[in-house]
């Protein structure tokens, strides 16, 4: 019998749930093939709730959630809930008490039509994104002066330590160095016009000249967006901070083949980690048993990686490029025409066979 891990699940709100379910299908089966125990506690924490006991993540709950191997997380957020109350007292409350952060959010195209942009093939668009995942203006120092009168005056500081940027760019560069492809780290920041970002610049050159071996790139945000439409193939390895990697993931989650496969890792490396998959709670999908739960079982592959589960990840993810290779599952929409638990039972299936490299 191989390893056993204790893995924490908090499905939330809308399609969390749904998705989740099929996620964990897959791992057990994954666990079997491979040999390995994942024994899964849920937490039923989120909109339902909050609603019902207007608790949101108690203290004891999260102590006890902190004390697994590893956190999947549906998807949290509910029209019925204040704007960002569950988002900031649930994702970004382990973001930052766990001090998660690197949020590693990979850009991989398994197949060709997939993606929207024209005549690029799954070798174009091969990159991951390291975004900084414990400040910014997600730091949360913010006010509101003479709140609702005509002279109110809000502010949010975009806020960045010297130790918070150094970790995350000495990551990255690990991380290029690690995956021995183009060698390349782009840095993506706006410090053209946020003077401050000039901290990333200044740490991106200092900590770069202990990697010889990585080209140091950079693009500022706006063009980057503009390279990820027009030219995805120049991207390696992007380090950036947590606001700009928030809205460039989005964008590039598209030309994966949508959010419906996008997902990503809160990682503090060596300590209890968090993954999810990009999307959000999608409230008007929610109970139909439509959304594509690719997402969230990629956040499973990734998690299964982290752990140490290389061989299990690997087969997963065999397994869904195949899938989405051959057009068994035809994409990754809410229109795909197959259901939640289908697209789980069709990667379920596939499994035992998926070509795994030693
Ligand atoms: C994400 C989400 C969160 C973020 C929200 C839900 C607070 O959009 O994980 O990308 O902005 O980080
Ligand atoms: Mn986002």
């Amino acid at each position: 019998m191989g390893k056993s891990y204790n893995i924490a699940v908090i499905p939330g709100d809308g399609i969390g749930p749904e998705v989740v379910e099929q996620a964990l299908r897959v791992l057990e089966r994954a666990a079997s093939i491979e040999g390995f125990e994942a024994r899964i506690a849920r937490f039923g924490f989120g909109a339902e709730h909050y609603l019902r006991t207007r608790e949101i993540f108690p203290a004891a709950a999260f102590d006890e959630v902190r004390g697994h191997d590893a956190i999947l997380l549906g998807a949290i957020g509910d029209p019925r809930v204040e704007v960002g109350l569950l988002e900031f007292g649930i994702i970004a409350k382990l973001r930052f008490e766990l001090d998660l952060y690197v949020n590693l959010r990979p850009v991989r195209l398994y197949a060709e039509h997939l993606c929207p942009l024209k005549d690029k093939r799954p070798e174009d668009v091969d990159f991951i994104v390291v975004r900084e995942n414990t400040e910014d203006a997600y730091a949360g120092m913010r006010g509101f002066f003479k709140q609702g009168t005509p002279d109110e005056i809000a502010t949010q500081e975009i806020l960045f330590t010297r130790k918070g940027t150094e970790r995350v760019i000495r990551y990255a560069f690990e991380l290029c160095r690690r995956r021995a492809r183009a060698r390349k780290l782009t840095l993506v920041d706006k410090a053209n016009a946020v003077r401050a970002m000039d901290l990333w610049t200044r740490t991106f050159e200092e900590v770069g000249r202990e990697y010889p071996d990585i080209a140091r790139d950079h693009a500022y945000i706006d063009a980057a967006t503009m390279w990820c439409v027009k030219n995805p193939e120049w991207f390696d390895t992007v380090v950036t901070s947590n606001m700009f990697g928030d809205i460039l993931t989005d964008l590039a989650a598209m030309i994966q083949g949508g959010l419906g496969i996008a997902a990503s890792g809160n990682l503090h490396p060596g300590r209890v980690s968090l993954f999810e998959p990009i999307h959000g709670s999608a409230p008007k999908y929610a109970g139909k048993n439509v959304a594509s739960p690719v997402a969230s079982i990629m956040a499973v592959q990734m998690m299964l990686d982290y752990l140490g589960e290389g061989r299990a990840a690997r087969r997963i993810e065999e397994t869904v490029a195949g899938l989405l290779r051959s057009r068994k599952i035809p994409s990754l929409g809410s229109d795909s025409g197959l259901s939640t638990r289908r697209v789980g039972d069709l990667v379920i299936e596939a499994l035992e066979q998926a070509k795994v490299p030693a």
